[in-house]
């Protein structure tokens, strides 16, 4: 079993047999972060890509908890160049250790970048992740992405039975996409995310639900600070 707490945007806490899993730090200036909340122990930590509402919290968190750092080759450099240590870069198709997880880094149709002061330095290829729990099931945290084919793949090679999708439109899918996605991954639930942040980011929940009709596929829209179980 996993706990799953939206910590708002596109960020995630997982709690596994008794570990702590962050994914795509954003806490401090998160609309949506749900106030209260606070980590107590940080075993690992996953990036999907080096915009900053995915990792402005990296390096604060990295350095009162020091975690296992998992993201591309890019994204650790650059950390451990701000004094980030334990991290472990690797790319698409590759997997490994992530706490109690196992992370497979997946495609992802976006950009990456990491602001840098004022510059904006290459921040190597976004990507997503799978997520292999100890009790062998499989989610997809498909990290800021359009719709891509590769997503057909991820559901004949690892039957994930959750996936974490953005629906929010502009920068990523809307929910038109997403439930293409849901239905091309196969998955027993979407958690939507990356929607409500700012108004820009229109799509929702509902949007999803109403064109997954009659699919099966259930929307389960967690709130921000309330764990729920998996
Ligand atoms: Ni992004
Ligand atoms: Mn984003």
């Amino acid at each position: 079993m996993v706990n799953i707490t939206w910590l708002g945007h596109g960020t995630f806490a997982l709690g596994v047999n008794g570990e702590s899993i962050v994914i795509d730090p954003w806490l401090e200036g998160n609309p949506k972060f749900p106030s209260g909340f606070a980590f107590s122990r940080l075993d690992a930590m996953l990036i999907t890509h080096g915009h900053f509402d995915h990792m402005a919290s990296a390096i604060e968190l990295a350095k009162k908890f020091s975690p296992k750092v998992i993201a591309n080759y890019e994204i650790c450099t650059w950390l451990e160049s701000k004094g980030v240590a334990n991290t472990s870069g690797m790319n698409k198709g590759g997997r490994q250790q992530a706490g109690a997880l196992a992370a497979t880094m997946t495609h992802a149709l976006h950009s990456s970048s990491i602001q840098d002061g004022s510059n904006l330095i290459y921040g190597g290829e976004p990507g997503g992740y799978i997520l292999h729990l100890p009790d062998g099931r499989n989610a997809y945290f498909a990290g800021d992405t359009a719709i891509c084919s590769e997503m057909a793949l991820y559901a004949s090679i690892y039957k994930p039975e959750l996936a974490f999708l953005p629906i929010g439109d502009h920068y990523t899918m809307g929910p038109e996409e997403a439930a293409h996605a849901a239905r091309m991954l196969q998955v027993k639930k979407v958690i939507p995310m990356h929607y409500g942040t700012f108004p820009v980011l229109a799509g929702t929940p509902e949007a999803l639900g109403a064109k997954l009709a009659g699919s099966g596929i259930e929307v389960w829209a967690v709130e921000p600070g309330k764990t729920v179980n998996w």
